[in-house]
This record gives C-alpha cells, structure tokens and sequence, in this order.
C-alpha cells in the first residue's frame, strides 16, 4: 500500500517474523522499548527505553536526541522506531527535529500503532498541560508490517488498539460496524491481516484528503478524542489507555450528538452495547465533577474561541467535525 503525502510517499510492506529480524539486523539506529526487546530478544536494538506514555515526554525526547548526537548519528542516517505509538511518535519527533530533520521507518507492533499511529505523518511528544501538544508532521520513509507482531501483544493491548477500530467503523464503515458486531475480536490470534489493512487504508484515505487538518476532513479521526483526551489528562495519562479513554469517549460524544439533535436517536446506545462487549469502558467516575474535564477540552487543539468543537457521528458510518457546541450541552451529556 501506498501513502501519498506533501514530500513525496512512503510504502506499506508486509514483512514475516524472520524477513522483518533480518530487516532490522541490517539497521544502525533500531529504537524500541524494554517490553517490545523483551518479547523479541533475537531482534537486533540499538537504544532500548522505558515504556510507557511518560516516554513519549520532553525529558526523554531530550535524552534521546542527545544519544543520537553522542553516537554520531547523521543525517544520512535513519532511524527505526521499533515499537507502540509512544516509541512512533518520540522517535518520529526526534527525526523530524535531530539535525533538522532525518529519515524513520516505523515498525508498529501494537494494534493500535499498525491501524493508527503509524500512517499519517503525526510525530510529537506530550507536555504536561496536555497531550501531543508539541510535534510535527513528518512521515515515515517506510512503514514495515509485520502481523506475526501481535502474537504477543497482551489482552488488555488489544482492546485498546479495536478502541481505534471500533472507531473507523463508526466513522466511515458501516459495513465493518457489523462484521465486528458479529464476532468481536478480543485476542491477538483473532485479529486478521485483512482487518489491519482494511483500517490502514481508511487511515490513508482520511489523511491523503487532509495532511495537515486544513479542511475538517482529517478531524474526523478525533471521533470520541475530545473527551478522550480530556479523560487522559485529567487523569494525568495513568490509569487508562488511549483507546479505553476514547472508548468512554465515543459512547459520550454520541450522546452529546443525540442531545443536539445531530446524531441518530439509538445510536449511543448501540456504540456502548458494542464497546462493553469488546471489554472497553464505556463510564468513568470522573465525569460526577466535570469542571476539570471541561478545562481540559479548552486546551484541545480543535477548540477556536469559547464554542467547543466535536467530531460527531450522524449515524454509523458517518462523521462531521461539528464546530459551536454549546458549553452547557457537554456539561448535560457528562454529568448525567
Ligand atoms: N501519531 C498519531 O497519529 C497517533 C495516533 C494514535 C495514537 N497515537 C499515540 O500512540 C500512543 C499509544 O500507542 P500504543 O497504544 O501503541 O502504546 P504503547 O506504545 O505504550 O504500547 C503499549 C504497551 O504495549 C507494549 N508493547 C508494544 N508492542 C508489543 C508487542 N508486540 N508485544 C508485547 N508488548 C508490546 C509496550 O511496551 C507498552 O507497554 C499514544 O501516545 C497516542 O497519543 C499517535
Ligand atoms: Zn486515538
């Protein structure tokens, strides 16, 4: 599969377990975390960093850029970001900003990562004040698939990786909403390549029509992110994952949507009936003091003036960035 992007395009290429360890052996630079080096002990890493969302941090940008300059790492080199979307993302921002910019390659081995953070271009890192909030765009010289990846990914990872798939079914595939429905995939072993490519080429399709989120198009990938994310940071990035926050978050988006009359009636409930079946949190307690979150959605990027911006579902399989929601709605819709 190919990615068309403002400099040019990268490739998608599939790779077995033994092609993609030969791969990364020939690499200088393989960077990755110490869960993924421990799962893959034969795979050859150059720099091995702590998991975890506080990785994906000014602190360890900085430790990370400053190895580079030590190991003399040039501009002819590239890097290879061997890992989750918390080693994409840092390694991306380190390559986009060491010597002004060197060339990646992502390895995604999450879920999350393969359908998500690995196609688009987004590179950065988060600040305290919130997420993602310092970065770049900077795509990938190539992204190396390799399924066999997930097979030791744990249950918990999973989910929170369908979270995101969950997610393109909501926004754009009806169709897919439905195979889901029908056999829900809740372990490495059930998901199917065909069931990646199929999210990477929504992902690819969104943010060809949009790279740098200049006409809404790309905003729709933020479905269930604008609460999704204000859940993250109130709760300080501990506790849940990505995709269990954004799960929370779609269910209530589509509830804010049906408030405001956009969103089909019952549309809410059946996204809920769904998540709870895939094992993904569909409530949150923080939600009985909403100040704090609605703080947090202020800071979102999306926010322009005092109107808050939501991606909202009209029905499954379609979404529209919805600008001017009324403070009061969301403050109904989350302390209900
Ligand atoms: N750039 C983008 O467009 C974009 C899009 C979506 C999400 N993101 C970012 O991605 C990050 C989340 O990514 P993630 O969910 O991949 O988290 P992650 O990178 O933290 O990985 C999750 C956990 O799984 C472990 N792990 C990774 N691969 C494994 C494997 N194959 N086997 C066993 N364990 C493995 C990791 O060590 C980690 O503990 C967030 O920071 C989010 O903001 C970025
Ligand atoms: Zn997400």
């Amino acid at each position: 599969m190919t990615i068309r992007h403002h400099r040019g395009r990268y490739e998608i290429r599939r790779f077995d377990l033994d092609e993609l360890q030969q791969q990364l052996a020939s690499e200088p630079w393989v960077i990755t975390d110490e869960n993924v080096a421990a799962a893959y002990r034969g795979a050859k890493t150059e720099l091995v960093l702590k998991p975890g969302e506080e990785t994906k941090s000014f602190p360890s940008y900085q430790h990370l850029v400053e190895q580079l300059a030590s190991l003399s790492v040039r501009r002819s080199h590239r890097l290879v970001a061997f890992g989750g979307g918390v080693i994409g993302d840092l390694v991306g921002f380190a390559a986009a900003t060491y010597l002004r910019g060197i060339p990646f390659v992502q390895v995604p081995t999450t879920l999350l990562a393969m359908v998500d953070s690995s196609v688009g271009g987004k590179v950065g890192v988060d600040l305290p004040l919130g997420k993602n909030l310092v970065g770049a765009f900077h795509p990938p010289s190539e992204v190396w698939l390799c399924h066999e990846l997930l097979a030791t990914l744990p249950d918990r990872q999973v989910r929170n990786g369908m979270a995101e798939v969950w997610k393109y079914a909501y926004i754009m595939d009806a169709d897919l909403a439905d195979q889901l429905d029908a056999a829900i995939p809740t372990q490495a072993s059930m998901l199917s390549e065909t069931l990646v490519d199929r999210c990477i080429a929504h992902k690819r399709d969104v943010v060809q029509a949009d790279e740098f989120e200049t006409n809404g198009l790309r905003a729709i990938l933020n479905f269930g992110h604008t609460i999704g994310h204000a859940i993250e940071q109130v709760l300080g990035y501990q506790e849940l994952l990505h995709g269990e926050a954004i799960a929370i978050g779609m269910v209530f988006e589509a509830r804010l949507g049906e408030l405001l009359g956009f969103t089909e009636a019952g549309t809410a409930a059946i996204i809920e009936d769904q998540l709870l079946r895939q094992g993904l949190p569909t409530d949150w307690e923080g939600f009985q003091n909403p100040e704090p979150l609605l703080q947090a959605m202020f800071r979102d990027k999306k926010v322009v003036g005092n109107a808050l911006a939501f991606s909202l579902v009209p029905k499954i399989g379609a979404c529209k960035l919805v600008t001017d929601v009324p403070v009061a709605a969301v403050r109904e819709v989350i302390s209900r």
